[in-house]
């Protein structure tokens, strides 16, 4: 029988397929407007039918430690998965990782063409916004706002993007580097933790948190968003492309920096431990209320794909 914490996980990867699919259909709209078929076919290929839905399920969780409605949180999850799905399609490009398989399938650009998935990453990140712009998201525009401003924030120069520059970067592509710890981190923080952290805060945010709290959620966020990332790296090695859904053993291929081709597998397992610990204290203000985000942490460290 499948455990609380996997129906919990199951339930907001159902939930947010189901209102990503509404979404995405009422974006096709009626009307003067042309709205490109192909365009959202694509869309809809990147944006469902796959993924652990990791971070709407965050958002819920976090959510729910403030009994914000489930409809709300499910908008700022859906925008997300929305920006987190276009970075998949953009990563996978020929330009950046060059990649074939994503989520078990072909990627968007294999799928399709590479403009096609150029697009169609530019229109989802654009559509995340339309979505937290709703009324649905919630009722009052100044949380919108705040949602808005740190998505856009997460996403951007300081967050995604400017981490996955940083990865393409210590690659050599734009000159020779060495990477460092600090280096490493640091661009992990960026192109992966901030999406994870604004899941986390998203929660606090709907929910009206306290600074305490709202500080608290952004600790949590910060430590999964490392771990995470380590996660990732030591799957792309230890992994096999059929459980894991995408290519493996591609880092060291192309000369990725990651803690892993810095310091090796224990090392990185040890630091992966140490993040899960952190994560799990920064969730000390709530108490028990917390249980579902500390084996959040932990599943985030062991999952296999
Ligand atoms: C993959 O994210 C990209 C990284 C940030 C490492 P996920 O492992 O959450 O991918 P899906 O959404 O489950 O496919
Ligand atoms: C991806 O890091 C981070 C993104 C912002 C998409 P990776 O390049 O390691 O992610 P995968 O392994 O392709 O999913
Ligand atoms: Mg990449
Ligand atoms: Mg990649
Ligand atoms: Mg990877």
């Amino acid at each position: 029988m499948k455990s609380a914490f996997d129906r919990a996980l199951d339930a907001a990867a159902e939930d947010s397929e189901h209102l990503l699919g509404t979404l995405l259909a009422d974006a096709a709209g009626e009307g003067e407007i042309a709205r490109p078929g192909r365009l959202l076919e694509a869309m809809r290929y990147a944006a469902l039918g796959g993924g652990k839905r990791l971070r709407p399920f965050l958002v819920i969780e976090s959510a729910a430690l403030f009994a914000v409605p489930r409809a709300r949180a499910l908008m700022a999850a859906a925008a997300l998965e929305c920006v987190h799905c276009y970075s998949l399609a953009h990563d996978d490009l020929p330009a950046m990782d060059n990649d074939d398989l994503r989520r078990g399938r072909p990627t968007l650009h294999r799928a399709y063409d590479d403009a096609t998935a150029i697009l169609a990453g530019d229109a989802l990140l654009t559509f995340a916004f339309d979505i937290l712009s709703q009324d649905a998201t919630h009722p009052d525009p100044a949380v919108r706002i705040a949602l808005v401003r740190e998505l856009a924030r997460g996403s951007g120069l300081g967050g995604m993007a400017g981490g996955q520059m940083l990865d393409l970067a210590a690659e050599g592509r734009f000159g020779a580097t060495s990477a460092t710890e600090e280096s490493v981190v640091t661009m992990q923080a960026m192109k992966t933790g901030a999406l994870l952290h604004f899941a986390c805060i998203a929660g606090g945010l709907l929910g009206n948190a306290t600074p305490v709290q709202g500080e608290a959620l952004s600790r949590y966020g910060r430590a999964i968003g490392t771990a995470f990332q380590i996660a990732d790296d030591l799957l792309d090695v230890e992994g096999d492309a059929a459980t894991v859904g995408k290519a493996t053993g591609k880092d060291a291929a192309v000369g990725k920096a990651t803690l892993v081709s810095l310091f090796g597998i224990a090392a990185a397992r040890d630091r992966l431990a140490r993040c899960v610990a952190e994560a799990e204290a920064a969730l000390a203000p709530f108490g028990e209320r917390a249980a579902i985000l500390s084996e959040t942490a932990r599943f985030i460290a062991t999952r296999e794909k």
